[in-house]
């Protein structure tokens, strides 16, 4: 067994390449995007959801989250207790006019679009 912390072993993974410094893996957020938006003064969820998109993913920011509040508190010592909860919003797909004009109202069926 290996005899080092968790968290070392995590900070050594997450800075061993570019992919795994993704912060948001769903909108593919590096780490020093979230940094560089907490830098231009924005200290909370939802203002680093504006500026990054980071918890706009299809996940809604169940991975991302955390780490993001964790970023805001060894970047700012706000604590992420003290954190709104970002406003949750479903993910969208733009869809076409045509595709809903098109729909068969006493049809079970739809192509998931
Ligand atoms: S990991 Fe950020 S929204 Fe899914």
């Amino acid at each position: 067994m290996v005899d080092q912390p968790v968290s070392k072993g995590l900070d050594d993974m997450s800075k061993s390449d570019q992919l795994r410094d993704y912060v948001c893996r769903c909108e593919e957020i590096p780490r020093s995007a979230i940094r560089e938006a907490i830098a231009e003064g924005n200290h909370t969820l939802n203002d680093i959801k504006r500026r990054t998109r980071a918890g706009m993913g299809v996940c809604q920011g169940i991975y991302c989250l955390r780490t993001v509040a964790e970023m805001i508190r060894s970047e700012t010592g706000v604590h992420p207790s003290t954190l709104a909860p970002m406003t949750a919003r479903p993910p969208a797909r733009l869809i076409s006019l045509g595709s809903l004009a098109n729909i068969d109202p006493g049809s079970d069926e739809h192509d998931g679009a």
